[in-house]
């Protein structure tokens, strides 16, 4: 059967359609080895926004669906577990936790990266900025990504959460560690059968972060942190245990890593092969945060979210049975034409340029939205403070990082000439 059938067929039928078929696409939506696949998800569309993968997973292509399935707490709870694994309470990570649990342990954690509080970090994420450029300025030669990116994100949240600072540089490798590991999907199994969790995967992250919530125990004037924080902070009567704490403070790490890197890559990435914007940027320093906006737009940092279908859902016509694998593809719906003019284009005139799904939507949209955003836009700034030019390697080629969620360039390698 060609693609066209496919398409025929779906259109053809006027009452709950069959979702289109993988095979009736240039390529897997969800396959991002190459990169996410735009092309791929524009058809998608057009002519079949409620699609199933070639894994069976149904994938939601529009903006309009997918804001409405982050809403539906009913039909879609986020998924990172293969199917029969069966995790405590306790070690349950916030963005699993079902209503109205989850609604209690956000208000926690809202309480411990509140606004107000995220803004005292910014002369901290400057300094830090200020110094890894330092470096890379003197050798004029490096990966941005390793050298410039990855620390930044790391090193903030390791000083929120109130590590030592010499201890800072071992939460990105920590990060990695969890990210690439599969302990998601390791934790105790329907069967009885004990997976590793979080501790079999990451034993010395978790005996730090215990180390961490016992000593603030411990102390008479424990430090303002993200842990006393935690600690401390009552909703409706109750405390987070020491075992939700870990869980909570080892996800925010993961959360608001492995993401804002990814923004900032793709940020420099854009600046750094774009001379006409990297010469605008360095004479207009106001349109930092449209840029910040606009980058989380067009290069989604998590390009996807996933989720189980619980009970049986129509979307867009499309009968949805419950029991299924469900993708939210935020980088589709980020540029669906139908929301934005010109969505394929990097533009910094947008009329709302915060108008996109880059933080999720519904009652589990990013707490760490105004951290992310601030750390973006001061790696940014410090960087057009310092850079005079900076010039991408001839035969530079995008190379995704390996997490199958994620979008951001594995390296950045330029040759930077510092201002003088
Ligand atoms: C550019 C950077 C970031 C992006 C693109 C991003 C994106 C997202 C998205 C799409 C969700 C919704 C997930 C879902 O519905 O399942 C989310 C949730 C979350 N993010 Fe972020 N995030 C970023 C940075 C951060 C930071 C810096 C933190 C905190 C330190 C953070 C903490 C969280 C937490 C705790 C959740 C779970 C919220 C819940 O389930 O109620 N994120 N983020």
């Amino acid at each position: 059967m060609t693609r066209g059938d496919f398409i025929w067929q779906w259109a053809a039928r006027d009452s709950t359609p069959e979702p289109c078929h993988h095979a009736a696409m240039t390529s897997d939506p969800l396959d991002v080895t190459a990169g996410v696949p735009y092309a791929t998800l524009a058809d998608l569309r057009a002519t079949c926004p409620v699609s199933q993968t070639a894994s069976g997973a149904y994938l939601l292509a529009r903006h309009d669906d997918v804001l409405a399935a982050t809403k539906d707490l009913g039909a879609f709870q986020a998924s990172f577990r293969e199917p029969g694994v069966v995790v405590p309470p306790e070690e349950q990570l916030i963005s699993e936790i079902p209503e109205p649990r989850h609604g209690h342990v956000r208000r926690i954690i809202n309480s411990a990266i509140a606004q107000h509080r995220i803004g005292r970090v910014e002369p901290f994420a400057r300094d830090l900025c200020n110094d890894l450029l330092d470096g890379l300025l003197e050798r004029g030669q490096s990966d941005l990504v390793a050298e410039y990116v990855t620390p930044i994100p790391a090193t903030v949240i390791a000083h929120l959460l109130g590590a030592d600072p010499a201890d800072h540089s071992r939460f990105a490798e920590w990060s990695d560690l969890v990210v690439q590991s599969t302990y998601a999907t390791k934790n105790r199994r329907a069967d009885g059968e004990e997976g590793e969790g979080l501790v079999g995967v990451a034993p010395e992250f978790t005996a730090y972060i215990d180390a961490m919530i016992a000593e603030r125990k411990g102390a008479v004037d424990p430090p303002d942190d993200f842990v006393t924080r935690l600690m401390n902070t009552e909703v409706d009567g109750e405390r987070l245990t020491d075992l939700e704490m870990r869980t909570q403070l080892a996800f925010l790490l993961i959360a608001g890593n492995e993401t804002t890197r990814h923004l900032i890559a793709n940020m420099l990435e854009t600046v750094c092969t774009d001379p006409d914007l990297f010469a605008r940027l360095r004479a207009d320093r106001a349109l930092v945060p449209t840029v910040v906006e606009e980058s989380l737009r067009h290069d989604s940092p998590i390009h996807v979210l996933m989720r189980d279908c619980m009970e049986d859902t129509t979307l867009d016509g499309v009968a949805i049975p419950a029991g299924v694998k469900v993708a939210f593809s935020l980088a589709s719906a980020n540029r669906d034409e139908r929301n934005y003019d010109t969505p394929d284009a990097f533009r910094l005139d947008r009329p709302s340029a915060k108008d996109h799904l880059a933080f999720g939507g519904g009652p589990h949209v990013c707490p760490g939205a105004s951290l992310a955003r601030l750390e973006g836009r001061i790696a940014l700034e410090v960087f057009l403070d310092r850079v005079e030019t900076a010039r991408v390697d001839d035969g530079y080629e995008r190379e995704p990082v390996p997490v199958f969620w994620a979008n951001g360039p594995r390296r950045l390698p330029v040759a930077l000439t510092g201002c003088s």
